[in-house]
Protein backbone atom coordinates (compact mmCIF):
# COMPACT_ATOMS: atom_id res chain seq x y z
CA UNK A 1 0.00 0.00 0.00
CA UNK A 2 2.70 2.54 0.90
CA UNK A 3 4.50 2.19 -2.44
CA UNK A 4 0.56 3.19 -4.19
CA UNK A 5 0.46 5.87 -1.55
CA UNK A 6 4.52 7.18 -2.59
CA UNK A 7 3.27 7.30 -6.45
CA UNK A 8 -0.20 9.18 -5.74
CA UNK A 9 1.70 11.53 -3.24
CA UNK A 10 4.09 12.04 -6.46
CA UNK A 11 1.29 12.39 -9.31
CA UNK A 12 -0.66 15.05 -7.37
CA UNK A 13 2.12 16.89 -5.69
CA UNK A 14 4.79 16.73 -8.03
CA UNK A 15 7.78 16.01 -5.65
CA UNK A 16 9.19 12.94 -3.70
CA UNK A 17 7.79 12.21 -0.07
CA UNK A 18 9.43 10.68 2.94
CA UNK A 19 7.30 7.42 3.96
CA UNK A 20 6.03 6.59 7.65
CA UNK A 21 3.73 4.24 9.22
CA UNK A 22 2.47 3.66 12.62
CA UNK A 23 0.36 0.57 13.24
CA UNK A 24 -3.26 -0.35 14.92
CA UNK A 25 -3.02 -2.38 18.25
CA UNK A 26 -4.52 -5.26 20.45
CA UNK A 27 -5.05 -5.52 23.93
CA UNK A 28 -5.12 -8.29 25.65
CA UNK A 29 -6.47 -7.65 29.14
CA UNK A 30 -6.78 -3.91 31.29
CA UNK A 31 -9.75 -2.52 29.19
CA UNK A 32 -10.91 0.72 31.04
CA UNK A 33 -8.43 1.40 33.15
CA UNK A 34 -5.59 3.22 31.31
CA UNK A 35 -7.79 6.47 32.25
CA UNK A 36 -8.47 5.58 35.34
CA UNK A 37 -4.49 5.39 36.07
CA UNK A 38 -4.24 1.72 36.15
CA UNK A 39 -2.80 -0.84 34.25
CA UNK A 40 -2.77 -2.52 30.34
CA UNK A 41 -1.47 -4.96 27.86
CA UNK A 42 -1.97 -3.80 24.62
CA UNK A 43 0.61 -4.81 21.57
CA UNK A 44 1.23 -2.97 17.96
CA UNK A 45 0.21 -5.46 15.17
CA UNK A 46 0.88 -5.66 11.14
CA UNK A 47 -2.18 -3.36 10.47
CA UNK A 48 -0.76 0.20 9.77
CA UNK A 49 -1.86 4.00 8.71
CA UNK A 50 0.61 4.91 5.88
CA UNK A 51 1.53 8.60 5.13
CA UNK A 52 3.59 10.45 2.30
CA UNK A 53 4.78 13.71 3.52
CA UNK A 54 6.83 16.69 2.62
CA UNK A 55 7.38 20.02 3.39
CA UNK A 56 5.72 22.03 0.40
CA UNK A 57 7.20 25.94 0.83
CA UNK A 58 3.49 27.12 1.21
CA UNK A 59 1.64 28.30 3.86
CA UNK A 60 -1.16 25.77 3.16
CA UNK A 61 -1.36 21.91 4.59
CA UNK A 62 -2.22 19.76 1.95
CA UNK A 63 -4.17 16.52 2.73
CA UNK A 64 -5.37 13.57 0.52
CA UNK A 65 -6.86 10.71 2.30
CA UNK A 66 -6.07 7.52 0.25
CA UNK A 67 -8.86 5.29 1.37
CA UNK A 68 -11.83 7.82 0.85
CA UNK A 69 -10.03 10.18 -2.34
CA UNK A 70 -10.76 13.14 -0.52
CA UNK A 71 -8.27 16.33 -0.30
CA UNK A 72 -8.74 18.74 2.48
CA UNK A 73 -6.31 21.92 2.84
CA UNK A 74 -6.18 24.71 5.27
CA UNK A 75 -3.93 27.91 6.13
CA UNK A 76 -1.60 27.13 8.33
CA UNK A 77 -2.78 30.00 10.35
CA UNK A 78 -6.37 28.69 10.92
CA UNK A 79 -6.21 25.42 12.32
CA UNK A 80 -9.81 24.75 13.58
CA UNK A 81 -11.70 21.51 14.38
CA UNK A 82 -13.58 20.87 10.52
CA UNK A 83 -16.41 19.44 9.65
CA UNK A 84 -14.57 16.75 7.57
CA UNK A 85 -14.99 13.87 10.56
CA UNK A 86 -11.36 12.32 9.18
CA UNK A 87 -9.41 15.74 8.65
CA UNK A 88 -9.53 16.55 13.27
CA UNK A 89 -7.51 13.34 13.48
CA UNK A 90 -4.52 15.38 11.63
CA UNK A 91 -5.40 18.82 12.57
CA UNK A 92 -5.89 17.65 16.16
CA UNK A 93 -2.11 16.42 16.01
CA UNK A 94 -0.56 20.03 14.52
CA UNK A 95 -3.05 22.26 17.25
CA UNK A 96 -1.40 20.43 19.85
CA UNK A 97 2.00 21.15 18.62
CA UNK A 98 1.60 24.69 17.64
CA UNK A 99 -0.19 25.33 20.98
CA UNK A 100 3.23 23.62 22.30
CA UNK A 101 5.26 26.40 20.86
CA UNK A 102 6.44 24.94 17.98
CA UNK A 103 6.62 25.63 14.19
CA UNK A 104 4.91 23.62 11.97
CA UNK A 105 5.63 25.04 8.50
CA UNK A 106 3.57 23.53 5.61
CA UNK A 107 3.25 20.47 3.81
CA UNK A 108 1.73 17.93 1.83
CA UNK A 109 0.27 14.45 2.73
CA UNK A 110 -1.32 11.34 1.53
CA UNK A 111 -1.78 9.09 3.64
CA UNK A 112 -3.98 5.46 3.95
CA UNK A 113 -4.30 2.54 5.86
CA UNK A 114 -5.54 -0.95 6.46
CA UNK A 115 -6.38 -0.76 9.79
CA UNK A 116 -10.27 -1.80 9.73
CA UNK A 117 -12.54 1.47 10.96
CA UNK A 118 -14.88 1.26 13.95
CA UNK A 119 -13.39 -1.85 15.00
CA UNK A 120 -11.98 -1.17 18.15
CA UNK A 121 -8.46 -1.74 16.85
CA UNK A 122 -7.37 1.74 16.95
CA UNK A 123 -7.07 3.20 13.40
CA UNK A 124 -7.79 6.46 14.71
CA UNK A 125 -4.64 6.27 16.79
CA UNK A 126 -2.56 4.82 13.96
CA UNK A 127 -3.62 8.46 11.96
CA UNK A 128 -2.69 10.51 14.94
CA UNK A 129 0.64 8.64 15.86
CA UNK A 130 1.47 8.31 12.39
CA UNK A 131 1.45 12.05 11.74
CA UNK A 132 2.98 12.80 14.97
CA UNK A 133 5.66 10.80 14.22
CA UNK A 134 6.43 11.69 10.64
CA UNK A 135 6.39 15.40 11.56
CA UNK A 136 8.62 15.00 14.43
CA UNK A 137 11.07 13.46 12.14
CA UNK A 138 10.49 15.90 9.48
CA UNK A 139 10.73 18.95 11.27
CA UNK A 140 13.07 17.70 13.98
CA UNK A 141 10.62 18.60 17.02
CA UNK A 142 12.49 16.49 19.58
CA UNK A 143 9.46 14.76 21.02
CA UNK A 144 9.90 11.68 23.01
CA UNK A 145 7.45 8.90 21.67
CA UNK A 146 5.86 9.34 24.66
CA UNK A 147 5.21 12.73 24.48
CA UNK A 148 4.06 11.83 21.01
CA UNK A 149 1.49 9.60 22.39
CA UNK A 150 0.61 12.85 24.80
CA UNK A 151 0.29 15.12 22.09
CA UNK A 152 -1.84 11.96 20.16
CA UNK A 153 -3.84 11.36 22.85
CA UNK A 154 -4.68 15.02 23.60
CA UNK A 155 -5.49 15.73 19.64
CA UNK A 156 -8.35 12.81 19.82
CA UNK A 157 -10.11 14.97 23.02
CA UNK A 158 -10.09 18.22 21.65
CA UNK A 159 -10.57 17.48 17.60
CA UNK A 160 -12.62 14.39 17.75
CA UNK A 161 -14.42 14.58 20.92
CA UNK A 162 -13.25 11.16 22.96
CA UNK A 163 -11.78 11.81 26.27
CA UNK A 164 -10.06 8.34 25.46
CA UNK A 165 -6.69 7.51 27.41
CA UNK A 166 -3.27 6.84 26.89
CA UNK A 167 -3.13 3.41 25.31
CA UNK A 168 -4.15 3.55 22.18
CA UNK A 169 -1.45 6.00 20.84
CA UNK A 170 1.14 4.50 23.66
CA UNK A 171 1.25 0.80 21.94
CA UNK A 172 1.16 2.83 18.17
CA UNK A 173 4.12 4.36 19.28
CA UNK A 174 6.00 1.90 21.52
CA UNK A 175 5.36 -1.61 20.01
CA UNK A 176 7.98 -4.14 20.15
CA UNK A 177 7.98 -7.05 17.85
CA UNK A 178 6.81 -10.30 19.90
CA UNK A 179 6.02 -8.68 22.67
CA UNK A 180 3.12 -7.39 24.38
CA UNK A 181 3.33 -4.10 26.88
CA UNK A 182 2.44 -3.83 30.09
CA UNK A 183 1.67 -0.45 30.92
CA UNK A 184 1.22 1.52 34.52
CA UNK A 185 -0.31 4.53 33.32
CA UNK A 186 -0.17 6.43 36.44
CA UNK A 187 3.66 6.54 35.97
CA UNK A 188 3.90 5.89 32.41
CA UNK A 189 6.36 3.09 32.26
CA UNK A 190 6.34 -0.18 31.15
CA UNK A 191 7.59 -3.80 30.68
CA UNK A 192 7.46 -5.65 27.24
CA UNK A 193 6.68 -9.50 28.16
CA UNK A 194 7.54 -11.56 25.50
CA UNK A 195 4.71 -13.84 24.00
CA UNK A 196 5.92 -16.92 22.74
CA UNK A 197 3.60 -17.72 19.75
CA UNK A 198 4.94 -20.90 19.13
CA UNK A 199 1.67 -22.48 20.39
CA UNK A 200 -1.03 -19.98 19.75
CA UNK A 201 -2.15 -17.31 17.76
CA UNK A 202 -4.03 -14.01 18.49
CA UNK A 203 -7.39 -13.90 16.17
CA UNK A 204 -9.61 -11.37 15.97
CA UNK A 205 -13.26 -11.43 15.21
CA UNK A 206 -15.36 -8.65 14.11
CA UNK A 207 -18.72 -8.50 15.13
CA UNK A 208 -19.81 -5.94 12.40
CA UNK A 209 -20.99 -3.79 14.61
CA UNK A 210 -19.45 -0.09 14.19
CA UNK A 211 -18.98 0.90 17.55
CA UNK A 212 -20.69 4.22 17.21
CA UNK A 213 -22.17 4.42 20.63
CA UNK A 214 -19.24 4.36 22.28
CA UNK A 215 -18.03 7.91 22.51
CA UNK A 216 -20.70 9.09 24.55
CA UNK A 217 -21.10 6.11 26.20
CA UNK A 218 -17.16 5.80 26.69
CA UNK A 219 -17.62 9.91 28.08
CA UNK A 220 -20.14 8.39 30.33
CA UNK A 221 -17.87 5.73 32.34
CA UNK A 222 -15.28 7.90 32.58
CA UNK A 223 -17.71 10.61 34.51
CA UNK A 224 -18.99 7.46 36.45
CA UNK A 225 -15.27 6.29 37.68
CA UNK A 226 -15.03 10.05 38.66
CA UNK A 227 -17.95 9.78 40.91
CA UNK A 228 -16.88 6.51 42.50
CA UNK A 229 -13.36 8.29 43.29
CA UNK A 230 -15.20 11.72 44.95
CA UNK A 231 -17.43 9.40 47.01
CA UNK A 232 -14.29 7.71 48.69
CA UNK A 233 -11.98 11.42 48.72
CA UNK A 234 -14.68 12.28 51.47
CA UNK A 235 -12.82 9.79 53.56
CA UNK A 236 -9.33 9.40 52.46
CA UNK A 237 -8.54 13.07 50.84
CA UNK A 238 -5.03 11.63 49.33
CA UNK A 239 -7.23 9.65 46.36
CA UNK A 240 -6.65 11.26 43.38
CA UNK A 241 -7.89 8.07 40.74
CA UNK A 242 -9.33 4.81 41.18
CA UNK A 243 -6.03 3.31 41.41
CA UNK A 244 -4.97 4.76 44.81
CA UNK A 245 -8.58 3.03 45.51
CA UNK A 246 -8.32 -0.72 46.83
CA UNK A 247 -11.21 -3.68 46.51
CA UNK A 248 -11.05 -3.54 49.85
CA UNK A 249 -11.85 0.71 50.45
CA UNK A 250 -14.49 -0.05 48.13
CA UNK A 251 -16.31 -2.74 50.20
CA UNK A 252 -15.99 -0.57 53.60
CA UNK A 253 -17.67 2.50 51.81
CA UNK A 254 -20.15 0.28 49.52
CA UNK A 255 -22.96 1.81 51.71
CA UNK A 256 -22.23 5.11 50.10
CA UNK A 257 -22.37 4.18 46.27
CA UNK A 258 -24.99 4.01 43.69
CA UNK A 259 -25.07 -0.11 42.27
CA UNK A 260 -23.80 1.09 38.79
CA UNK A 261 -21.00 3.71 39.94
CA UNK A 262 -19.82 0.66 43.04
CA UNK A 263 -19.56 -1.87 39.77
CA UNK A 264 -17.93 0.20 37.46
CA UNK A 265 -15.31 1.08 40.62
CA UNK A 266 -14.79 -2.38 41.35
CA UNK A 267 -14.41 -3.79 37.65
CA UNK A 268 -11.81 -1.04 37.44
CA UNK A 269 -10.14 -2.82 40.61
CA UNK A 270 -10.79 -6.10 39.61
CA UNK A 271 -9.09 -5.79 36.09
CA UNK A 272 -6.27 -4.16 37.05
CA UNK A 273 -5.23 -7.13 39.34
CA UNK A 274 -5.74 -9.17 36.56
CA UNK A 275 -3.83 -7.09 34.58
CA UNK A 276 -0.49 -8.03 37.05
CA UNK A 277 -1.57 -11.46 37.24
CA UNK A 278 -1.73 -11.88 33.10
CA UNK A 279 1.82 -11.05 33.30
CA UNK A 280 2.76 -13.37 36.05
CA UNK A 281 1.38 -15.74 33.76
CA UNK A 282 3.22 -14.91 30.84
CA UNK A 283 6.60 -15.34 32.66
CA UNK A 284 5.39 -18.64 33.59
CA UNK A 285 4.32 -19.47 30.24
CA UNK A 286 1.24 -20.53 31.59
CA UNK A 287 -1.30 -19.71 28.67
CA UNK A 288 -4.30 -21.67 30.69
CA UNK A 289 -4.44 -18.87 33.45
CA UNK A 290 -3.60 -16.28 30.73
CA UNK A 291 -6.93 -17.26 28.84
CA UNK A 292 -8.81 -17.55 32.36
CA UNK A 293 -8.27 -13.87 32.82
CA UNK A 294 -9.40 -13.09 29.60
CA UNK A 295 -12.61 -14.49 30.15
CA UNK A 296 -12.87 -12.82 33.79
CA UNK A 297 -12.06 -9.58 32.13
CA UNK A 298 -15.10 -10.17 29.47
CA UNK A 299 -17.67 -10.99 32.20
CA UNK A 300 -16.59 -7.79 34.10
CA UNK A 301 -17.14 -5.81 31.19
CA UNK A 302 -20.08 -7.36 30.13
CA UNK A 303 -21.98 -7.41 33.69
CA UNK A 304 -20.33 -4.50 35.92
CA UNK A 305 -19.13 -2.09 33.28
CA UNK A 306 -21.66 -2.64 30.96
CA UNK A 307 -19.87 -1.60 27.66
CA UNK A 308 -20.58 -5.55 25.49
CA UNK A 309 -23.03 -5.87 22.84
CA UNK A 310 -25.25 -8.74 21.95
CA UNK A 311 -22.87 -9.54 19.17
CA UNK A 312 -19.47 -9.21 21.05
CA UNK A 313 -21.38 -11.89 24.02
CA UNK A 314 -22.67 -14.09 21.47
CA UNK A 315 -19.11 -14.40 19.95
CA UNK A 316 -17.18 -15.33 23.08
CA UNK A 317 -19.87 -17.42 24.10
CA UNK A 318 -19.35 -19.86 21.03
CA UNK A 319 -15.60 -20.13 22.36
CA UNK A 320 -16.51 -21.07 26.16
CA UNK A 321 -17.36 -24.69 24.27
CA UNK A 322 -14.18 -24.82 22.45
CA UNK A 323 -11.29 -26.30 24.51
CA UNK A 324 -8.64 -25.10 21.58
CA UNK A 325 -9.73 -21.48 22.38
CA UNK A 326 -7.88 -20.49 25.94
CA UNK A 327 -8.87 -16.98 26.08
CA UNK A 328 -11.69 -14.60 24.34
CA UNK A 329 -13.07 -11.17 25.17
CA UNK A 330 -14.27 -8.20 23.85
CA UNK A 331 -11.94 -5.94 23.13
CA UNK A 332 -11.25 -2.27 22.71
CA UNK A 333 -14.05 0.44 23.72
CA UNK A 334 -16.77 -1.79 23.24
CA UNK A 335 -20.20 -1.91 22.14
CA UNK A 336 -19.08 -3.44 18.72
CA UNK A 337 -15.74 -4.08 17.52
CA UNK A 338 -13.83 -6.92 17.71
CA UNK A 339 -13.41 -10.09 19.81
CA UNK A 340 -9.94 -11.42 20.64
CA UNK A 341 -9.11 -14.95 21.11
CA UNK A 342 -6.10 -16.54 21.91
CA UNK A 343 -6.34 -19.76 19.88
CA UNK A 344 -4.34 -23.41 19.90
CA UNK A 345 -2.44 -23.42 16.59
CA UNK A 346 -3.21 -26.86 15.51
CA UNK A 347 -6.89 -25.73 15.37
CA UNK A 348 -6.77 -22.11 13.70
CA UNK A 349 -9.10 -23.65 10.47
CA UNK A 350 -11.22 -24.97 13.20
CA UNK A 351 -11.95 -21.81 14.56
CA UNK A 352 -12.81 -20.10 11.77
CA UNK A 353 -14.95 -22.79 10.43
CA UNK A 354 -17.31 -22.89 13.80
CA UNK A 355 -17.74 -18.97 13.76
CA UNK A 356 -18.51 -19.15 10.21
CA UNK A 357 -21.14 -21.70 10.86
CA UNK A 358 -22.47 -19.95 13.91
CA UNK A 359 -22.16 -16.49 13.51
CA UNK A 360 -23.56 -13.95 11.27
CA UNK A 361 -23.06 -10.07 11.50
CA UNK A 362 -25.87 -8.17 11.42
CA UNK A 363 -26.44 -7.53 7.66
CA UNK A 364 -25.90 -11.43 7.76
CA UNK A 365 -22.46 -11.82 6.46
CA UNK A 366 -19.69 -14.08 7.33
CA UNK A 367 -17.49 -11.86 10.30
CA UNK A 368 -13.90 -10.73 9.19
CA UNK A 369 -11.05 -13.12 11.41
CA UNK A 370 -8.01 -12.02 11.23
CA UNK A 371 -4.73 -13.23 13.06
CA UNK A 372 -2.17 -10.88 14.01
CA UNK A 373 1.61 -10.58 14.21
CA UNK A 374 3.09 -8.13 16.63
CA UNK A 375 5.49 -5.83 15.41
CA UNK A 376 7.11 -2.69 16.14
CA UNK A 377 5.66 1.26 16.91
CA UNK A 378 5.89 3.93 14.40
CA UNK A 379 8.58 4.25 11.86
CA UNK A 380 9.84 5.67 8.94
CA UNK A 381 9.96 3.84 5.75
CA UNK A 382 11.91 6.20 3.23
C1 LIG B 1 -10.52 2.99 23.61
C2 LIG B 1 -9.66 4.14 24.15
C3 LIG B 1 -8.57 3.63 25.07
C4 LIG B 1 -9.11 2.68 26.14
C5 LIG B 1 -10.04 1.64 25.52
C6 LIG B 1 -10.73 0.82 26.56
O1 LIG B 1 -9.75 2.19 22.77
O2 LIG B 1 -9.10 4.88 23.10
O3 LIG B 1 -7.86 4.72 25.65
O4 LIG B 1 -9.72 3.41 27.16
O5 LIG B 1 -11.02 2.22 24.68
O6 LIG B 1 -9.82 0.07 27.27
Amino acid sequence: MIERIIDLFMERFGHKPLAFRAPGRVNLIGEHTDYNNGFVMPAAINRYAYFAVKPNGQNLYRFHAFDFKKDYTTNIYQINPSKTHWANYLLGVIAQMVSDGKDIPGFDCVFGGDVPMGAGMSSSAAIESGLAFALNSMYNLGYTRMQLAHISQMAEHQYAGVNCGIMDQFASLHGKENHVLQLDCRILEYVPFELDMAKHSIILVNTGVKHSLASSEYNKRRNECQTGVEVIKQHLPVVSSLRDITLNNLNEFKLEFNDVVWNRCSYVGEENERVIAAGNALLNHDFATFGKLMYQSHYGLRDKYQVSCSELDQLVEITEELDYVVGARMMGGGFGGCTINLVKNDYIDSFVEVINSRYKTPEGQSPQIITCVIGNGAEQLT
